[in-house]
């Protein structure tokens, strides 16, 4: 299909899955309220590809983060999106091909990495159902 559901109620706060988008690996994160504060307050820092947390979520679902999961470098998958895996020094997703750190809103911040993991089309088509494409 060309797009891609995502029931964003059955992630716990703090926990990410990994789905299939056209093929590529995408990732869901429910950010906890700690994320959602680390995330605004590091809006205003020094970044490759600036932008904030409102620019890569939806009005309203500043919780869920939604990107996907292919790295901007040389595109391996990131890791971070299952349970126990490495998160990077930032706290969201580190790829471990080149060692570039993404944060807790997949924002470059450390590594080779050009750019923000990057937030595909999508939008809610209920309070809890995304639909993505
Ligand atoms: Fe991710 Fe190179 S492909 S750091």
């Amino acid at each position: 299909a060309s797009t891609t559901e995502v029931d964003v109620s059955a992630i716990q706060p703090g926990q990410a899955i990994k789905a299939v988008f056209r093929k590529q690996p995408l990732f869901v994160k429910r950010l906890t309220a700690e994320e959602i504060a680390a995330a605004k307050k590091d809006d205003g820092a020094s970044m490759r590809d600036p932008q904030t947390l409102a620019d890569r979520t939806k009005e309203g679902h500043e919780d869920v983060l939604v990107t996907m999961g292919v790295c901007t470098h040389l595109g391996c998958v990131p890791l971070g999106a299952a349970e126990g895996e490495n998160k990077g020094e930032f706290g969201g997703y580190f790829c471990p091909c080149h060692g570039s750190h993404y944060d807790v809103a997949g924002r470059i911040r450390k590594g080779p990495a050009p750019l923000n993991l990057q937030v595909p089309e999508y939008s809610f088509t209920s309070d809890t159902v995304i639909r993505v494409g």
